[in-house]
């Protein structure tokens, strides 16, 4: 196995290496970001040969053999193992996804491992998302209606205003959207980013919901919504296979042909 090595110029510092077991068939590297904002010291990465054929098949399941068996001091975020909850989302070869959804076999060579870019670094791959969360919650994320529910049943929708807000509201709050978006990057003070505009949308859609006026005055400013510039990382990232972009373009569209 070449060894592992980081690109020219790259401020973060090579680390720790741990070898395999002698003897180990089918293994595999893992270069993973290594930080510690309370150490004083640079980031690093450090590598993890990994037998493959004791491990799961994704790479979330390397990185549990890893913390379990090799080094416990990696953090990084994970509960449902399944898609659902967003909370492993890290960056992996190159792009923003899930690391529970992310099969190793689809990776080649080295299986590098960053935190969600442009984030502060809470430890290792764990971002600090209280910004990202804020601002999901300025969008009102519930339901605002004037009238009273019906004493004796939900509040119903037609199948066709049902198929309006699936989409939308099938995002899992993952951050891997807003935090592969250029405009994010470097406005995430003023600018909501996808995943929050995406929210924001399924609200403006849902036909239960009385306060569109109201949340379209809140999205009508530069920053706020009009940072975006129709780059599509978002979109392309997305490993729900969502479309927060379309959804940013039909929200300008709502405020260009304003009813409300
Ligand atoms: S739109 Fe997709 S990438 Fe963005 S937060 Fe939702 S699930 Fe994650
Ligand atoms: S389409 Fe808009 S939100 Fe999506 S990556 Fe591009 S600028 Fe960001
Ligand atoms: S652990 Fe829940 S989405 Fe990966």
């Amino acid at each position: 196995m070449a060894e592992f090595r980081l690109p020219k110029n790259s401020r973060i510092r090579k680390g720790r290496h741990f070898a395999a077991p002698d003897g180990a068939d089918k293994v595999r590297r893992f270069a993973v970001y290594r930080y510690d904002p309370d150490s004083g010291d640079n980031p690093r990465v450090d590598t993890y040969e990994v037998e493959i054929d004791s491990c799961g098949p994704m790479v979330l399941d390397a990185l549990i053999k890893i913390k379990n068996e090799i080094d416990p001091t990696l953090t990084f975020r994970r509960s449902c193992r399944e898609g659902i909850c967003g909370s492993c989302a890290m960056n992996i070869d190159g792009g923003n996804t899930l690391a529970c959804t992310r099969a190793i076999d689809s990776v080649r060579g080295d299986v590098k491992i960053y935190p969600l870019p442009h984030m502060p670094v809470v430890k290792d791959l764990v971002p600090d998302l209280s910004n990202f969360y804020a601002q999901y919650a300025s969008i009102k994320p519930w339901l605002q209606s004037r009238t009273p529910p019906p004493p004796d049943q939900e509040r119903l929708q037609s199948k066709q205003d049902q198929e309006l807000i699936n989409e939308p509201a099938a995002c899992i709050l993952c951050a891997c959207c807003s935090t592969s978006c250029p405009s994010y990057w470097w406005n995430s003070d003023r600018y909501l980013g996808p995943a929050a505009l995406l929210a924001a949308y399924r609200w403006l859609v849902d036909s239960r919901d009385d306060a569109t006026g109201e949340r379209l005055d809140e999205l009508e400013d530069p920053f706020r919504l009009y940072r975006c510039h129709t780059i599509m990382n978002c979109t392309q990232t997305c490993p729900k296979g969502l479309n927060p972009a379309s959804a940013i373009a039909e929200t300008k569209k709502m405020l260009a042909e304003r009813k409300y």
